[in-house]
């Protein structure tokens, strides 16, 4: 069985009543639901979080330490301002999917700079909701490659 953590940042429990032209109507309740049917149907075990607190989001990274085989993190803005959460991802060993609902790449110039990237396996942004199971996906063929 493969563990994957997927955390959530700031401002990601609004999703569904948060900018909906930019982030989709999907609420993060429906999002982990989609996770957990496509984890099922994978042989993957997942847990779910979300969490407004910077200290918060590095305490959960810390303990998938030896633990979770990956983490798909969308981080919220945090992506865009947090040293300490790339070095959390950094002190884990646990590889990390960056991942984003919008595309971070064609909105304002502050959010073009992430400091998760260089962490990272990859990014994935701009497929909304879809994104997350995407990730999954992405993280699967990172951990057991085919062929
Ligand atoms: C986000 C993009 C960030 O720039 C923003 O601050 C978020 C959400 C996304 O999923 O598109 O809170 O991570």
């Amino acid at each position: 069985m493969t563990n994957i953590l997927i955390l959530n940042g700031p401002n990601l429990n609004m999703l569904g009543l948060r900018q909906p032209e930019v982030y989709g109507k999907t609420t993060l309740a429906q999002i982990e639901a989609m996770c957990r049917d496509h984890a099922a149907a994978r042989e993957v075990t997942i847990e779910f979080g979300q969490s407004n607190h910077e200290g918060a989001l590095i305490d959960s990274i810390h303990a998938a330490r030896g633990k979770m085989d990956g983490l798909i993190l969308n981080a919220g803005a945090y992506t865009h301002t947090s040293v300490a959460l790339r070095d959390a991802v950094a002190s884990s060993e646990v590889p990390m999917i960056e991942l984003h609902l919008s595309n971070i790449h064609a909105r304002e110039p502050f959010r073009h700079h992430s400091y998760l990237a260089a962490v990272a396996v990859g990014q994935i942004c701009g497929f909304g909701a879809a994104g997350y199971t995407l990730a999954i996906d992405a993280m699967l063929a990172h951990l057991k490659p085919p062929g």
